[in-house]
């Protein structure tokens, strides 16, 4: 972790110059709360700390969160918005029903607001969250920029565009590529399934009648094919480790894969696929290489469409617009 964090320091500094001027365009920066909330990346730090400490598997909900908010209408908070009587909002649709952590986004924030009403984004709190539940999990360190603005818009049916666990790594490419990701990018950002959880039914479709030709998934080995029947023989919300270490952020989910142990389809269809697997057994061999890409493309995701200036605004209460 020490040799991940002291690239991560170089990283920073060669990212923020790549950035430099989209930073700029955007209005985000390192420093945005130091005149007007200094103490805003300390509450942040501190709660998930001591939440983490309580709960370790509340990392890889904050992970995830942050991934769905800025795949969708950019990091704006838009996740965190509750449904209306005129709305369904993006954590209703069913690709985000097993999102965690909100209650833990609404403490940080209620906290802030008690020390710097009107300041600190929901979307900031999220993106810093986020960062300190990998460094948490033994997770490299990152510095990010602040400033994102929270939006006003959440919607059911802009989630069609989160990636189903029923995608190839063709598929996988294309749709992160939508965002601006190469494939190297991409892989490093699925290694977030280093930690956490997979509900059976995200998986059970592998598991019978999977193609004209297969009962089961031939891209997964007969073994790792009897550990998921037996999960899923708890039923559909029974939960399967992502990967040997659900709380430790390692290259043990890479390793999964290249023993045909990957959970989700996706996921195994990074190794199964010849233009992916020179990236898996790459980060599967070298753990700070692994380490170092995540850190560069969780900036990079940080900052996806981010709203400024009247495009958005801080919310009083992630859960609705002001
Ligand atoms: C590459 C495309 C991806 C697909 C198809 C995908 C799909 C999924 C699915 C289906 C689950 C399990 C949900 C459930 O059964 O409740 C999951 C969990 C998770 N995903 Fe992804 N995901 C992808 C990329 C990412 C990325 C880029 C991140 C973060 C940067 C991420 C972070 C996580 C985490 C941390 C969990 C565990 C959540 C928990 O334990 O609560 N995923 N993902």
């Amino acid at each position: 972790m020490v040799v991940s964090n002291f690239f991560g320091i170089l990283l920073v500094m060669e990212v923020m110059v790549f950035y430099g001027l989209r930073l700029g365009v955007h209005g985000l920066s390192m420093d945005y709360y130091m005149m007007n909330c200094p103490i805003a990346e300390f509450i942040v730090r501190d709660s998930v700390t001591s939440a983490l400490q309580s709960d370790p598997t509340l990392a890889a909900g904050l992970v995830r969160m942050h991934f769905h908010d800025c795949f969708i209408q950019g990091c704006d908070g838009s996740v965190l918005l509750d449904s209306t009587k005129d709305n369904t909002a993006e954590k209703d649709s069913p690709a985000n029903l097993s999102l965690r952590g909100y209650e833990l986004v609404d403490d940080i924030k209620d906290e802030l607001e008690n020390r710097c009403p009107g300041v600190v984004s929901c979307a900031d709190i999220l993106a810093m969250a986020a960062r300190d539940a990998v460094f948490w999990v033994g997770g490299p360190f990152y510095q990010i920029p602040n400033g994102r603005k929270d939006g006003r818009r959440s919607r059911i049916e802009d989630t069609f565009n989160l990636p189903a666990p029923v995608l190839n790594s063709t598929e996988l490419i294309n749709l992160f590529g939508k965002h601006g990701f190469n494939v190297q990018e991409m892989v490093a950002l699925s290694g977030a399934h280093t930690i956490g959880v997979a509900r059976c039914s995200s998986f059970k479709s592998r598991l019978s009648n999977f193609d004209s030709t297969h009962d089961t998934d031939p891209s997964m080995n007969s073994n790792f094919a009897r550990v998921l029947s037996k999960t899923c023989a708890a039923g559909d919300n029974a939960e399967q480790p992502l990967d040997p270490s659900r709380n430790t952020f390692d290259n043990a989910y890479y390793i999964a894969l290249q023993r045909q142990a990957g959970v989700l389809f996706s996921d195994q269809s990074l190794f199964t696929s010849a233009r992916t697997r020179r990236i898996v057994n790459a980060y599967a061999m070298n753990q700070v290489m692994f380490a170092m890409d995540f850190q560069q493309a969780m900036l990079k995701m940080g900052l996806l469409d981010v709203k400024e200036g009247s495009t958005g605004e801080v919310r009083e209460n992630c859960r609705k617009i002001n």
